[in-house]
């Protein structure tokens, strides 16, 4: 059978609020897609290509990747050159889309952390991989405490001279790391486009740390990731640990972490919500959505329902004082 060439719905703009990033020129949507998790080799193409399609049909135009999302090291970044070769290539220049490089990818000295030699040869696997010229935002993933912040940050400059990727970020630095990292970035005129960290709810080390503030003050744009911490912030868990949820593969999400005291916390969060009329996972994204100071919030999906009810976030992102006291004091006792 031959597929029917894709068309995105033309109203897919007016579903979609865009902020500008910091003190770019560049507007970013309030919902990001993640592909860490679900979008690698073991997930069927067309379940992957199915929620792809639906993000951009709703205006989530960014689409956020790194060398070894999978899992299969590589694999997320295959499937999206995949869907960017049989539908999303006559819209490559509506798409911001993301990729990293810091963590473990291939063996020996040169395939993981901060060194020049990694970050270059890891951006060119992955345009090869996701079928792309250049890409739009090129993360360094993580400090790394043994390479000097110079040589990673000068890789950083030179791949925008290159033309490589047109914006650099950074993620999960050490407030004065990051403080650091971005001086050399500003005075090479690249100035550090997003900072990416995990903040949410339950989380809020990067509020708590200093670099969501940081972001403010030196005009790069914030974005939070695992803002629903990996599933915990929605009605996944609630009533047990479904078969098909990321905490009963025992990958990233341990069931450790799940205590009876998180359950409860998580339960009255979810009653607030329904106060709000909101699920237990849109008043989470918009919490954040709520917080002048977060750019973009990249999520995470395993179904297309997800993102559905995700996007439903957008339609209230306003908290009266008292309910932000509420799921201040709730969540406390959690904040890690
Ligand atoms: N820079 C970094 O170091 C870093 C680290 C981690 C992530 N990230 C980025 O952030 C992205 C998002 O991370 P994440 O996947 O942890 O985000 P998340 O949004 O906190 O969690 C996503 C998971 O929550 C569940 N979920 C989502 N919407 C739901 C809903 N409406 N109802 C019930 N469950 C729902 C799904 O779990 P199930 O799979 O169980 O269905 C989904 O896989 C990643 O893909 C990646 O791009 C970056």
């Amino acid at each position: 059978m031959i597929e029917p060439v894709y068309s995105p719905s033309a109203e897919r703009y007016e579903r979609m609020a865009y902020k500008r990033s910091g003190r770019s020129g560049i507007q970013i949507p309030a919902l990001a897609l993640g592909l860490w998790q679900n979008f690698g080799s073991h997930k069927p193409f067309q379940d992957i290509k199915a929620m792809a399609h639906y993000a951009f049909d709703n205006g989530i135009c960014h689409f956020d990747l790194a060398n070894n999302y999978g899992p299969e090291y590589g694999t997320a970044e295959e499937n999206f050159g995949r869907l960017m070769e049989q539908s999303f290539r006559p819209y490559r220049d509506e798409m911001l889309i993301s990729t990293k490089a810091g963590w473990d990818m291939w063996p020996g000295p040169y395939g993981n952390w901060g060194s020049r030699k990694y970050l270059m040869a890891s951006l060119d696997q992955s345009l090869r991989r996701m079928k792309l010229d250049y890409v739009d935002i090129f993360y360094s993933h993580r400090h790394d405490p043994e390479t000097p912040i110079e040589e990673t940050m000068q890789a950083l400059v030179d791949i925008v001279r290159q033309g490589k990727a047109l914006y650099v970020g950074l993620s999960r630095y050490p407030l004065e790391k990051a403080r650091k990292a971005m001086k050399y970035l500003a005075d090479h005129d690249v100035p550090c486009l997003l900072y990416q960290d995990r903040f949410n709810i339950i989380d809020r080390a990067p509020d708590r740390g200093g670099q969501v503030d940081l972001c403010a003050e030196t005009g790069s744009g914030f974005i939070s990731f695992s803002p629903l911490q990996q599933g915990l912030l929605t009605g996944r868990y609630l009533d047990g640990i479904p078969a098909d949820s990321r905490m009963a593969r025992a990958g990233s999400l341990r069931k450790e972490v799940l205590t009876p005291e998180l359950l409860e916390a998580l339960r009255s969060l979810n009653a607030v919500a329904a106060e709000r009329g909101q699920s237990l996972a849109q008043m989470a994204l918009s919490w954040l959505m709520a917080d002048k100071r977060v750019t973009s919030v990249i999520i995470g999906a395993s179904s297309v329902a997800q993102i559905e009810d995700d996007l439903k976030a957008l339609g209230n992102v306003e908290f009266s004082e008292e309910e932000l006291r509420e799921i201040d004091r709730l969540s406390k006792p959690h904040w890690l």
